[in-house]
């Protein structure tokens, strides 16, 4: 089984994957996966506080898969080891949790899904750099130029999208005005690629987090959904498309 949810923020957040709340986890297996849209938050002061959710994460019987968003700690988690993983390359945080890298194509349960993570963070002048902002949050060219060999590969035809900002079409993307005059010439505005992407690509349904609301949205008259505090099960999405609020565009 595969669910997939929003924003985690660490300790935070959590609680929505914690088997205290949410109750499929209490019989979930090492067959089952848990996705988290970004936002992991896990991985953020590089110290005891990480340590502790990790192991706690680490305790449960199941697998515990997360894309970057900006709320993470780049400089730690790009100190992790790259491995394979079901046809993609992925850091490997714990043995039951990994990070899906942008870019990337993974083959989890039957399903392919298409990952590329990061996100704007519209507070970053509250913020402060390598402490608790990275650049890294917008992607490189290196990363766009990845996830067009790897879309190539499969003639640009996934069944899910995962990412934690959205494309530029979406209404929410609107929320906040990107400036990229703070990043380097080396960085890419998130919404313009991942848009791109997007007019290109075959998919079934989009999922992203960052806009701490849950709701879906049809854009071509495909859904995409944004996540928060819901956890959607995917085999079980015609009917958890039902009930979640329609956005108005
Ligand atoms: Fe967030």
């Amino acid at each position: 089984m595969i669910y997939i949810t929003g924003d985690t923020h660490g300790a935070f957040d959590i609680h929505k994957i914690n088997p205290d709340e949410f109750i499929p986890g209490q019989t979930m297996t090492n067959k089952d996966y848990v996705i988290i849209c970004g936002d992991f938050g896990c991985i953020w002061d590089g110290g005891s506080n990480d340590a502790f959710w990790l192991k706690w994460l680490s305790s449960l019987p199941w697998n515990v898969l997360f894309i970057d968003g900006n709320h993470e700690n780049f400089d730690v988690l790009d100190s992790y080891p790259v491995v394979d993983w079901h046809n993609g390359k992925a850091h490997r945080i714990r043995h039951n949790i990994y990070h899906l890298m942008r870019g990337e194509i993974y083959s989890i349960d039957g399903h392919s899904f298409f990952v590329f993570g990061g996100g704007y963070s519209h507070d970053f002048e509250l913020r402060e750099e390598k402490k608790t902002w990275w650049k890294e949050e917008m992607p490189t060219q290196e990363e766009f130029v990845n996830a067009q060999k790897n879309l190539e590969k499969v003639n640009y035809q996934v069944d899910y999208v995962l990412s934690h900002d959205i494309f530029s079409s979406h209404p929410l993307s609107q929320k906040y005005k990107i400036q990229m005059n703070h990043y380097g010439k080396e960085y890419l505005n998130i919404q313009t690629i991942l848009e791109t992407i997007r007019q290109k690509l075959q998919y079934m349904c989009w999922f992203h987090g960052h806009y701490h609301v849950d709701e879906i949205t049809y854009i071509d008259n495909k859904p995409c959904i944004t996540l928060f505090d819901r956890v959607l099960l995917l085999d079980e999405l015609e009917n958890e498309m039902k009930t979640l609020k329609k956005s108005l565009k």
